[in-house]
């Protein structure tokens, strides 16, 4: 028996058959779409470096049955970037050496570019803490991470009032 799921992917839509539906969404990332950027970690929720966006709002992909998100649009990392220019999140890591081994960056990217989505960054390190607390990074880079947040956050919000 075959399952279909459509989703649109970074963009373009993709329609995919699946011969086992508990094909979770970052095995169909990686695997089936070759988008390798979203790391599997630990497989079982603990570590967010496999967050990717779907329909804007962040979840871990190695929680989430491909199917059961048939019609919804997936951001990956290899999704932020406008051709040549990085994402704002994307440029605020670089400034801030907010890697080390950049195993857990595609996953603490998506998750603050999800975070300052949702609103909840609030230019407050302890809150951004708090709104990344579920991705881990095992070389602790933390202290950048947090800077490169607070850092995008208000390079976008000066980009919006820009446009406004
Ligand atoms: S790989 Fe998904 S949370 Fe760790
Ligand atoms: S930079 Fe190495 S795990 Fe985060």
């Amino acid at each position: 028996m075959n399952w279909t799921v459509r989703l649109t992917v970074n963009g373009e839509p993709r329609t995919l058959a699946l011969d086992d539906p508990r094909v979770t969404l970052l095995d169909l990332l990686r695997e089936r779409l070759h988008l390798t950027g979203t790391k599997k970690g630990c497989d079982r929720g603990q570590c967010g470096a496999c967050t990717v966006l779907v329909d804007g709002r962040r979840i871990n992909s190695c929680l989430t049955l491909a199917v059961s998100l048939d019609g919804a649009a997936i951001t990956t990392i290899e999704g932020l970037a406008q051709g040549d220019r990085l994402h704002p999140v994307q440029e605020a890591f670089i400034a801030h050496d907010a890697l080390q081994c950049g195993f857990c960056t595609p996953g603490q990217i998506m998750s603050a570019v999800g975070l300052i989505n949702e609103g909840h960054a609030g230019g407050d390190p302890e809150r951004v803490r708090e709104g990344m607390s579920g991705n881990l990074c095992r070389c602790s880079a933390y202290v950048g991470i947090v800077e490169a947040v607070l850092d995008a956050q208000a390079t976008l919000a000066e980009d919006k009032e820009r446009a406004a």
